[in-house]
């Protein structure tokens, strides 16, 4: 294992005392271990062709039964970008980005060839096809940001894109039956602003070996952790909040769900059957 893929593998759980031992590794693992979501970005546009090769990517992932249920709109406009930032929880590093992806679960371009095909479409109104168009447009966005992060651009998700469903819809130009389930921001990491790799959860808890069993070491390790995140976020100047203290606020009612305990309602209003 490379010095660089250790010190990285510990940034990612090394105060937890809890490093994975050493396994194969090379350029991609130490730039997938080196992850941070990167959120102040230099006014600088990004080289040529940047937006082709992402999608290029994304194209390249995986996807059920090569449907390709996914989209992309990318957005570079100022004041689309602002007006996005608006709906999407006001932050304001989607305005600073230089791009602005949203991807797409769509099913409409099927929609569309079975109705030029005069093909009956009653599959589409399944659960299981709007979790295949979700699943598809989340590992091409993957694919991307991996992409992204390996020409030295930084990026962050943006999931407060669902906070507003039928606004964005018309911002984009959204037919029915096609969801913008998450932005991502893409732009040059601004150097005076730190963004940090973040502690996750130890493997114990989240690797299982054959059958599902929940860890009896589950309550020390998490607290564990819950001092691990609160150092980190103390360091990085968001003050000494906990990870169970956060999540257990997250889940708590439907109410936390920053407006999104409607989804299943917008979404059929949206087109999607949902069956
Ligand atoms: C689907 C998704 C949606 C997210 N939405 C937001 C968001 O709206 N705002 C934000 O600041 N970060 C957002 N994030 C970033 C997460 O907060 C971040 O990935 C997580 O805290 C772990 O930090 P790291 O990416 O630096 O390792 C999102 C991440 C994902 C995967």
């Amino acid at each position: 294992m490379s010095a660089a893929v250790s010190s990285a593998l510990a940034e990612r759980y090394g105060s937890l005392g809890a490093v994975p031992p050493p396994g194969p590794s090379n350029a991609v693992v130490e730039s997938l271990l080196s992850h941070r979501a990167v959120r102040a970005y230099l006014d600088r546009s990004l080289p040529p062709g940047t937006l082709e090769t992402l999608v290029a990517a994304a194209q390249s992932a995986p996807t059920s039964s090569n449907m390709q249920a996914w989209s992309v709109v990318a957005v570079q406009d100022p004041g689309r970008k602002s007006r996005l930032a608006t709906l999407a929880a006001n932050q304001g590093f989607i305005r600073q980005a230089p791009l602005f992806l949203c991807w797409i679960a769509d099913l409409s371009r099927l929609e569309r060839l079975g109705q030029a095909a005069g093909q009956p479409l009653e599959g589409l109104d399944y659960l299981e096809s709007y979790m295949v168009a979700l699943v598809d447009a989340a590992i091409a966005a993957q694919n991307a940001l991996v992409a992204a992060e390996s020409l030295g651009l930084g990026t962050v998700y943006v999931g407060a894109l669902r906070n507003h469903p039928r606004e964005v819809a018309d911002e984009l130009s959204l037919p029915p039956n096609a969801f913008a389930a998450f932005g991502l921001c893409v732009g040059w990491p601004d150097p005076a602003v730190t963004a940090a790799v973040k502690p996750r959860l130890p493997q114990s808890l989240v690797l299982h070996r054959e059958r599902y069993e929940a860890p009896a070491e589950e309550p020390r390790s998490i607290a564990g952790y819950d001092e691990a995140l609160a150092d980190f976020s103390e360091r990085n100047g968001m003050g000494r909040s906990t990870w169970s203290g956060r999540m257990l606020k997250r889940v708590a009612s439907g109410a936390s769900l920053s407006g999104r305990d409607t989804m299943a309602a917008t979404l059929k209003a949206m087109g999607f059957g949902l069956r």
